[in-house]
């Protein structure tokens, strides 16, 4: 963990612009196969009606923008996510109560399964018997497990062995049993699925690949509800220019890039990637043309982008809808997780309340400072001064104690405004 001190101008992104970009492009048929307004509707339909659901905030960052020489940045904070803290929480669990209303309608023919139906166990005699399976480097592998203790089924995880104890036992709290893999994400997937397929399991994967197509769908339309909130809390006369969104496996990136082409056409803002060096596949991808491998060691402290290839079907929709890739450094994460939580404080605050953003939380926002700091990149980009760029904070901190090593205080504090100047 690096404790000297850093800025965004020590931090120099990789940016690759993509040349099959086609702002032009309609969102067509093959794009609304895998993400469609109709779907959303659905999700929104039903997510919306979960108790505790609430729109998270979006949040403006006056001084992060003057520090980035633009116009606004806005904050889109998903740390309040539920109880999960993350954006994960609409993807994982959403996919399992799909999953359990197709099993039990196939077994209990006739009758549409509902939400309550599965909250109030009245197919119990059929969810009980259910095991949904998944591998996660953290947030995802917790919304699926909260998702089968709230709707009923059984549940395993698999976990990279770098997983931290703080985000295996977040698991367990939902009573899922964690299986740790000797290897890295992409081989917790594989481990998953070959289980799951000899058990008789369901995969609830967040990350598609060839013949498994229709559960990282769902994943992916879930977290188009976060999108809508924020087309919905914008200013109708500010649209965003950029959107800068952090990729792991892409699904991510993809929900807010097809949901924002679906939704603006056109109109829709210039989409920017934004990947660890060491985890780059979406970049790579690029480059190639094609889906490829990461050419890092996957060694970062963005646990949560730590993916070494990219989701088949986030790719379908990147591959013409993301405009530019950009790679960081991790001290970019860093300094900007320090930023968000030195709230209004001189010199290093983002101007406003401080804010707990959590290391793959803040990528997208890490990668608009770093992009700005350095001339050549920010041209590129064209981050000229009337720029207004969306991110998406998609996690508060959901690993407390990694969060107070790079911080150098506790989130609680951090959220009371007592911050301790260790931290900065
Ligand atoms: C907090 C957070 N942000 C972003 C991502 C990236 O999402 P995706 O892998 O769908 O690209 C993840 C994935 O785990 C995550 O946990």
């Amino acid at each position: 963990m690096p404790h000297h001190t850093v800025s965004p101008s020590s931090c120099l992104p990789r940016h690759y612009s993509n040349p099959k970009a086609d702002h032009e492009r309609v969102y067509g048929p093959s794009e609304r196969a895998i993400l469609s307004r109709a779907a959303f509707d659905e999700a929104m339909a039903e997510i919306g009606a979960w108790p505790g659901y609430a729109p998270t905030p979006l949040r403006s960052l006056p001084g992060l923008a003057r520090e980035a020489g633009i116009d606004r940045v806005w904050y889109k904070d998903e740390s309040t996510r539920f109880a999960l803290g993350s954006f994960k929480a609409l993807g994982g669990a959403y996919a399992v109560l799909r999953l359990l209303a197709r099993e039990v309608t196939a077994r209990v023919p006739g009758v549409p399964v509902t939400a309550l139906d599965l909250v109030v166990g009245r197919y119990a005699q059929v969810t009980r018997t259910l095991t949904v399976a998944t591998a996660t480097d953290g947030n995802h592998g917790r919304s699926v497990a909260w998702g089968a203790q709230v709707f009923g089924c059984n549940c395993v995880v698999y976990v990279p062995s770098v997983c931290t104890p703080g985000r295996r036992a977040a698991i367990e709290a939902y009573g899922a049993r964690v299986v740790v893999v000797d290897g890295p994400y992409d081989d917790a997937v594989r481990r998953a699925a070959a289980d799951a397929a000899e058990q008789g399991w369901f995969v609830v994967s967040d990350t598609s690949y060839t013949g498994y197509m229709d559960v990282p769908r769902d994943v992916m339309q879930g977290y188009t509800v976060m999108v809508e909130e924020a087309i919905t809390q914008l200013p109708a006369s500010e649209r965003p220019t950029h959107v800068f969104v952090q990729g792991g496996v892409g699904a991510l990136p993809a929900a807010v890039c097809g949901h924002l082409w679906e939704s603006w056409g056109r109109q829709r803002p210039r989409f920017v990637v934004v990947e660890p060096h060491n985890a780059d596949c979406l970049y790579q991808s690029a480059i190639a043309g094609r889906p490829a491998r990461s050419q890092g060691d996957l060694d970062t402290v963005m646990a949560g982008l730590a993916c070494g290839e990219v989701s088949l079907l986030a790719w379908a929709i990147l591959e013409r809808g993301a405009d530019d890739f950009l790679t960081i450094p991790d001290d970019g994460a860093i300094i900007a997780m320090r930023k968000l939580a030195g709230g209004k404080s001189a010199g290093s605050g983002q101007g406003g309340r401080p804010l707990v953003g959590g290391e793959s939380g803040v990528a997208g926002l890490a990668g608009l400072l770093c992009a700005a700091a350095h001339e050549e990149v920010r041209m590129a980009l064209g981050l000229v001064p009337d720029a207004r760029v969306l991110v998406f904070g998609t996690e508060g901190a959901t690993d407390p104690e990694v969060y107070e090593r790079i911080v150098g205080s506790s989130p609680e504090m951090v959220a009371e405004g007592l911050i301790s100047a260790a931290g900065r």
